[in-house]
């Protein structure tokens, strides 16, 4: 069970993940634009984890009994700079997302909601990841310094990576799994 507080600062935070999952489509179409097919591959994997962390937070909050409302979400920019501007900006977002998620841990220590506080331990362990992978890549990109050979080989480094979360909720976030 969890409070009518916790439910809406939950509810909060699944509009938070899905304007990440928006902002992150958004820039890998403005990857795409640019010709630059890894970095929108990126960005397109990071949108599908978005709505992975979202749709996890949907599917505890009905375990719950809570019930989720969903919110209108907000227009991310249409335009963005460099590549080092579009990170600069990702690690910047996932800084504000952590102090999200830091305030909800904060709640259910208030609360003395364990199973909630449990459910966010997932999450407080996933922003380090996340922030570090934007910080390596920040790293890279200005050691880098804008030149067009580096950034192709960043390019296809970046083109690599795959998408590891269910992208088909219909089964539940944890289908498949044990
Ligand atoms: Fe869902 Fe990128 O934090």
């Amino acid at each position: 069970m969890i409070s009518d507080k916790m439910n809406a600062a939950l509810n909060e935070q699944v509009n938070k993940e899905m304007y990440s999952a928006f902002l992150y489509m958004a820039m890998s179409s403005q990857c795409d634009d640019m010709g630059l097919k890894g970095f929108a591959k990126w960005f397109m994997a990071q949108y599908h984890e978005e709505m992975f962390h979202a749709m996890k937070l949907y599917e505890y909050i009905h375990s719950q009994g809570g019930k989720v409302t969903l919110q209108s979400i907000d227009q991310p920019p249409a335009e963005f700079g460099s590549t080092l501007d579009m990170f600069t900006k990702t690690l910047a977002h996932e800084q504000m997302v952590t102090q999200s998620i830091n305030n909800l841990m904060d709640l259910a220590i208030e609360e003395k909601d364990h199973a909630t506080r449990i459910f966010l331990q997932w999450y407080v362990t996933e922003q380090v990841e996340e922030e570090e992978n934007d910080n390596e890549i920040i790293d890279q990109l200005r050691l880098n310094d804008g030149n067009p050979q580096g950034l192709m080989m960043i390019d296809r480094e970046l083109g690599q990576r795959g998408v590891n979360v269910p992208i088909d909720f219909s089964m539940g976030v944890s289908a498949g799994e044990e």
